[in-house]
């Protein structure tokens, strides 16, 4: 499949051949909110598509292209101690459930360490608080955080990728 399942397959008959279609694409709170652990698990790209079997057929898929991310390469920190740990806080409640816990993110949403926009607070603050990525599923969040706390979750988030930079991830 080259990807992860969620769906429960179903499987029919035309003219005597056997089918087994299932709808394939990796998602659910495994692949988002536990991030490290999926990753550890092995990383799993998302490729939604329907698959469908023909038993006895002998079609290969294309070849696998690999899970690639950007490079971990985050600004030096900056952020206060109380401003880190308040980001922390907004962060676990706020962004984890879809971005991963302590910012370690799985393969199918952005990794926020990794993110170009963490380098500028101002790019950051049109996507989390103004909604700039909004058709893409990111909303914004002004209605339940400051532009402090949203500051703060960078500064925390900036905070992470340095800590994992240190322990020799790339
Ligand atoms: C319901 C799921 C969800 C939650 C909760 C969520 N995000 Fe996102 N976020 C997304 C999706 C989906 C994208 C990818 C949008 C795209 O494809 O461009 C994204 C993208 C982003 C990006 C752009 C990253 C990049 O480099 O392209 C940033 C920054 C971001 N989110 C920050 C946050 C922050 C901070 C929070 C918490 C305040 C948060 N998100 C909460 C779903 C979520």
């Amino acid at each position: 499949m080259q990807t992860g399942i969620t769906a429960a397959p179903v499987t029919y008959s035309i003219k005597g051949e056997q089918y087994v279609a299932v709808l394939a694409g990796w998602g659910g709170i495994w692949a988002l909110a536990p991030g490290i652990l999926s990753e550890v698990a092995g990383p799993v790209r998302n490729v939604s598509r329907l698959l469908v079997y023909r038993l006895g057929g002998s079609a290969q898929l294309p070849p696998e292209s690999p899970v690639t991310r950007p490079p971990l390469d985050p600004p030096a920190t900056t952020g206060t101690p109380e401003q880190i740990a308040g980001g922390g806080r907004q962060y676990g409640r706020f962004c984890g459930g879809c971005h991963g816990d302590a910012a370690y993110a799985g393969t199918v949403l952005p990794d926020l360490r990794r993110s170009a926009l963490m380098a500028d607070g101002k790019a950051w603050a049109s996507v989390v608080h103004d909604g700039a990525l909004r058709d893409q599923g990111m909303v914004g969040f002004a209605k339940v955080l400051s532009p402090e706390q949203i500051e703060s979750i960078r500064q925390y988030v900036i905070k992470r990728a340095n800590d994992d930079k240190a322990l020799g991830d790339k």
